[in-house]
């Protein structure tokens, strides 16, 4: 499941919004495979962060965790100390919430982003890598046969997108005006475990553990790209240590399309239900219809694909989501208010 770990003089990485999914799963590969670099985890602890996700990290001497604002300039400037490597998972994530209430997502996103930026040129850090999606990109056709690349026009239709599009812009500004050392990634969906209920999958297995139906926005042939999240990690080692400053890699983990039914039916099936459990509900506002990524240049320059393929991914996830209720269900009963609201237009006739 690993990468070969690849040799390096110890590193001190600023890794920001470390207590959210990705992040979280970040921390625990970064320190299992690279024990004499050091991580500074900056994260707010917005409704999304959980240091329930660190708990086997936190004693560590290794390991400092820093409660902050990526948009607080004095906060981002003392963790910046010493720091070779920053790596920016911190943001707003979720596109229902940006449609609800967007202005969050343009701070974080963009002018967090810039904070980090600033200080990170003061610092005169070795890299800034900035994890972003492929959302940017906008929407495909269903059917067609292009794909999102390195090298494919930004189009972005959500606030979530368009804020992370602007953070993309901005990264690449600081490399080319002021010679800031980057490297962005633009993933695809991830999946897998200490994801925050609400996504797709993460909500549709806990859904069903707790005997209620999985709701499937639309006519629910909507295709997303799935990507493990322990083989994002591995991606973005391999981006780190062995990637070019001032590039961009796309990174998915399919080849080919699966709708968002399909892949709730793969997990109603996984979980021995029926599909008496899926509901369909009213749709997102300007849902992207299709995203589906060429990961051809991260395969071909840095040797990197995907371990785990979709079936064994969601496999892992159920029986993750299985072993740990005392993890998701606080987190359920917590965000009642925005279940209500999100869900509140039921069932589409
Ligand atoms: P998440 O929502 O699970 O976690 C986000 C983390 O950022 C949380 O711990 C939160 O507390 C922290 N945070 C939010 N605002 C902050 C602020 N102002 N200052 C400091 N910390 C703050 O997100 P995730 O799913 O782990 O995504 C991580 C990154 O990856 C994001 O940049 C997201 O855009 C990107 N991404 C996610 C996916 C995906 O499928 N989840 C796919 C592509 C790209
Ligand atoms: O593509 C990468 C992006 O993937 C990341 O940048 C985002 O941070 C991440 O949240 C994710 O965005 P999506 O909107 O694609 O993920 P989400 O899990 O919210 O939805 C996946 C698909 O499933 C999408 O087509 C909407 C649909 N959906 C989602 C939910 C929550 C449903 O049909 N029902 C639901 O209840």
């Amino acid at each position: 499941m690993a990468n070969q770990s690849i040799e390096h003089p110890p590193l001190k990485l600023l890794v920001t919004g470390g207590a959210g999914f990705i992040g979280s799963n970040f921390i625990h590969y970064w320190l299992a495979q690279y024990p004499q670099d050091s991580i500074v985890n900056l994260d707010l602890l917005t409704y999304a962060g959980n240091l329930a996700n660190l708990t086997s990290v936190e004693s560590l001497p290794n390991y400092q965790f820093i409660q902050g604002d990526i948009c607080d300039p004095m906060v981002v400037d003392s963790a910046m100390t010493d720091v070779d490597i920053v790596v920016h998972f911190a943001a707003e994530s979720h596109v229902d919430r940006s449609i609800m209430d967007p202005d969050t997502f343009l701070k974080t996103n963009v002018l967090g982003t810039h904070t980090l930026l600033q200080s990170g040129l003061k610092h005169n850090i070795k890299r800034f890598h900035h994890i972003s999606t492929d959302e940017v990109f906008g929407t495909l056709e269903l059917g067609r046969h292009d794909q999102f690349s390195e090298t494919t026009a930004y189009d972005p239709r959500s606030p979530y997108s368009a804020s992370k599009a602007g953070s993309d812009h901005l990264v690449r500004a600081y490399g080319e005006t002021y010679g800031l050392p980057y490297s962005i990634t633009n993933c695809s969906n991830n999946y897998g475990e200490y994801q925050f209920p609400e996504k797709l999958i993460a909500l549709t297995i806990t859904n069903l553990i707790e005997g209620k139906k999985a709701p499937v926005y639309g006519d629910g042939l909507q295709v997303r790209d799935w990507l493990y999240v322990k083989d994002h990690c591995r991606a973005i080692e391999l981006v780190l240590l062995k990637g070019q400053d001032m590039t961009t890699y796309v990174v998915g983990g399919l080849t080919q399309d699966v709708s968002n039914l399909e892949v709730v039916k793969q997990i109603v099936k996984l979980m021995g239900l029926d599909e008496s459990s899926i509901e369909y509900v009213t749709d997102r506002p300007g849902h992207d219809r299709c995203y589906s990524v060429n990961w051809s240049k991260i395969k071909n320059e840095l040797g990197w694909q995907s371990s785990v393929n979709l079936e064994e991914g969601l496999k892992k996830t159920v029986d993750w989501y299985r072993a740990h209720p005392e993890w998701w269900q606080p987190l359920k009963e917590k965000n009642q208010v925005y279940f209500t609201k999100q869900y509140a237009g039921g069932i589409q006739e």
